[in-house]
């Protein structure tokens, strides 16, 4: 929907100390969905999940990317590798959920495929012109940072490592890569997805938001703006003086490191937040304007934490995602007024994160009209 992209520009050139959000439009209209999933979505890096969600060969997990239906899978080889979930054969899916198998046996002829995509066997084709070896299943491009694994379904997409280096080094000394899975979680919001990467990345909304579950360690107060750059941004939620630590973490991290969390987002749609001993990641995968599935991880810092506590810190990140759920289902109904103009965001510390995706999307908006 072009119509919307000169609001955006307007916005996006305002003074940087007069920053106003996005009209109600952007998040409800079907057009507007449309034109970012062709400009902003297909050519992004989404992160699908972690390494060690698939540990071993055969390994496997399912999502859906936009139209695409995913495989994400360890091959023999012990390569990991993100493989179309549509048979070559008449495009029934391969596989759903999660598991481990020896090879992918299409439930519709049979055909059967290894781990890596080749087709190995399909009965009863004696058709001279068959070739299995043109039945491969596409194998998409993918990139791996810290221990998350990122697929874009653009095979021209350039990758992200030399733009990202600030965010490199803000999480570095954390060691994210070699965090332990121990939770992951799928459900449906109805939601725009730009409202839940706003959403987690703002610290304005913390302290009412979240009262009970995460005021106490993460008050609006003590939210700073961190590093922010193409394709990305951060704040860091600090926690106030004298409250007892959360796990000793990385053996590098600086008491200050150890005393916040640092939530980042990887635009457009991976938010997570990074602290000493726990790291939980959303993965955002939009479905229309007002829907998206939610996939989120949790992960720990070797044996930092004990079993009981790492329930305990599972059922509060269910707390805390059910009450920024709640908000943004609301929000969305709310959203549809033609009184949900453009509002006032606040200064840096609390929504600069929000400022630094409208500057990102109004920048890929530039780049598609031009
Ligand atoms: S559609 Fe898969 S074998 Fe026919
Ligand atoms: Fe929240």
């Amino acid at each position: 929907m072009k119509d919307l992209s000169p609001i955006l520009q307007e916005l996006a050139a305002l003074p940087a100390d007069r920053p106003m959000g996005l009209p109600g439009v952007f998040y409800t209209s079907a057009e507007r969905f449309e034109w970012e999933k062709k400009t902003v979505l297909q050519q992004g890096w989404h992160c699908l999940g972690r390494v060690d969600e698939v540990p071993e060969p055969g390994d496997f997990f399912t999502v859906q990317l936009l139209q695409e239906p995913l495989i994400v899978v360890r091959g023999d080889d012990g390569a990991v590798r993100v493989l179309a979930n549509v048979c070559r054969h008449r495009g029934m899916p391969l596989a759903e959920g999660r598991g481990n198998v020896k090879r992918f046996i299409c439930t519709y002829h049979a055909w059967m495929y290894g781990r890596d995509g080749a087709l190995l066997r399909a009965a009863r084709m004696q058709n001279e012109g068959f070739d299995a070896k043109s039945c491969r299943l596409h194998s998409y491009n993918i990139q791996f940072w810290n221990g998350f694994i990122y697929c874009n379904l653009d095979a021209e997409a350039p990758h992200f490592a030399e733009e990202s280096q600030e965010l490199d080094a803000l999480v570095s000394p954390y060691e994210t890569g070699s965090f332990r899975l121990v939770h992951v979680a799928e459900e449906i919001w109805q939601t725009n997805w730009k409202c839940l990467v706003e959403n987690f990345m703002e610290g304005y909304h913390l302290s009412v938001v979240h009262p009970q579950t995460l005021h106490g360690y993460t008050p609006t107060g003590l939210a700073r703006k961190s590093v922010s750059g193409p394709g990305f941004t951060s704040y860091t939620a600090n926690y106030p003086e004298g409250i007892a630590p959360r796990g000793a973490g990385a053996p590098g991290l600086s008491t200050a490191e150890r005393q916040r969390s640092t939530l980042f987002a990887r635009f457009p749609t991976q938010v997570a937040s990074q602290a000493a001993s726990l790291l939980v990641s959303l993965s955002i995968f939009p479905i229309s304007a007002e829907s998206i599935r939610v996939k989120w991880t949790m992960s720990v810092y070797g044996e930092d934490l004990d079993d009981a506590t790492i329930q305990d810190r599972i059922r509060l990140w269910e707390e805390v995602n059910r009450e920024d759920r709640e908000k943004l289902e609301k929000m969305q109904i709310a959203l549809r007024s033609q009184h949900a103009v453009s509002g006032p965001l606040a200064g840096d510390d609390y929504e600069g994160t929000v400022r630094d995706f409208q500057l990102w999307l109004a920048e890929q908006d530039r780049a598609a009209l031009a």
